[in-house]
């Protein structure tokens, strides 16, 4: 027996558990490193072998290759081991639950002033109106002239007013302008909407410079006063609930004759200005080329913003148009 031979049995057996025991490719690595590195102590071992004498030197060699080749197989099944490992602990770790609610992505909706408005639409639609629409630069002949404002009309004041175009057309103030625009176009009987934005010389928590308004207009040979009235009462109810209560209050307005303002209360609580309504005055009917003793016909006009407001319980109008999303997210 040469004498290295045992030392390299020794070497092997060392080398096993020490690859046996390396936890991480790292470590594997490391140990590979220590026997068969040029610094290892199999290297050491293959210096020796020159010094053997020329009879033992084949064997030697031969028995340090086959070291070097065992050492290197343990390695390659070391390291496939730690990969499974690896791998077990990864799919045993990370394991999805493909059953859980994927991350949602994030969704808009529409703005409670759209969403208040779609609905007036869809009630309104459901009694046979249809949706009219203008321009929001006005004439001031069908903001004002037409129905029936007195040319010294406070209404026209620069405080409420909005003029563009040098003082020739204005920002209409009220969505009542589309009443002459449609009229002149439909045959009567009809009856439409008009929701749309307004513009007005105000600003303070009730009372924002751009708001909305739902129109109302209904013509016909008989509409009476008692159709305007059962007419808002449903409205009122389909949206605010079965308790809304109405209250009409004697008004002026060029347009009607005669006029009323209501008031709206949701349960039990506090009266609020919703908008005006009336007898659509025989002027206005004669100014768009119908005949007031042969038609005759209701109107309506109400703060849309205002309904959102009561609905959502928004206490102030200036937090519909700022856009703040702490605000939007809420609804
Ligand atoms: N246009 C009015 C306003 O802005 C509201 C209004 C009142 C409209 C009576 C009407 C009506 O159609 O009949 O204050």
């Amino acid at each position: 027996m040469p004498p290295e031979a045992p030392a390299l049995d020794a070497i092997l057996s060392e080398a096993r558990a020490a690859i046996q025991h390396a936890a991480t490719a790292q470590q594997l690595t490391e140990v590979r490193a220590g026997f068969l590195g040029r610094r290892g102590t199999l290297a050491a071992k293959l210096r020796n072998i020159g010094q053997l004498p020329p009879e033992t030197r084949g064997a030697a060699g031969q028995a340090a290759n086959e070291a070097k080749e065992t050492i290197e197989r343990l390695v390659e099944k070391r390291r496939r081991e730690l990969e499974q490992a690896k791998l077990r602990h990864n799919l045993e770790e990370r394991r999805m639950d493909v059953t859980l609610p994927g991350a949602a992505a994030a969704r808009g909706h529409l703005h409670p002033v759209s969403r208040i408005e779609a609905e007036m639409c869809a009630f309104f639609n459901g009694l046979g109106y249809s949706v009219e629409d203008g321009p929001e630069v006005e004439s001031d002949w069908n903001n004002f002239g037409a129905l029936n404002f007195p040319d010294d009309h406070p209404a026209r004041d620069l405080q409420d007013t909005f003029f563009v175009e040098g003082g020739e057309r204005v920002l209409r103030t009220h969505t009542s302008p589309v009443q002459i625009r449609a009229m002149t176009r439909l045959e009567p009987p009809f009856r439409f909407i008009v929701p749309g934005r307004v513009y007005r010389h105000d600003h303070d928590p009730t009372h924002y410079p751009m708001f909305h308004q739902l129109e109302g207009f209904c013509v016909g040979a008989d509409v009476s006063f008692g159709d305007l009235k059962g007419t808002l009462y449903a409205f009122a109810r389909h949206l605010f609930g079965q308790q809304a209560k109405l209250r009409f209050r004697a008004h002026y307005f060029p347009f009607t004759e005669p006029s009323a303002e209501m008031d709206v209360r949701r349960g039990s609580g506090a009266w609020l200005e919703w908008g005006g309504c009336g007898m659509i005055h025989p002027t206005v009917l004669r100014n768009c080329e119908i005949d007031p003793s042969l038609w005759q016909g209701f109107a309506f006009g109400m703060a849309l913003d205002r309904a959102a407001m009561i609905r959502f319980g928004i206490p102030n109008i200036q937090l519909l148009f700022e856009g703040d999303q702490r605000v939007l997210e809420q609804f």
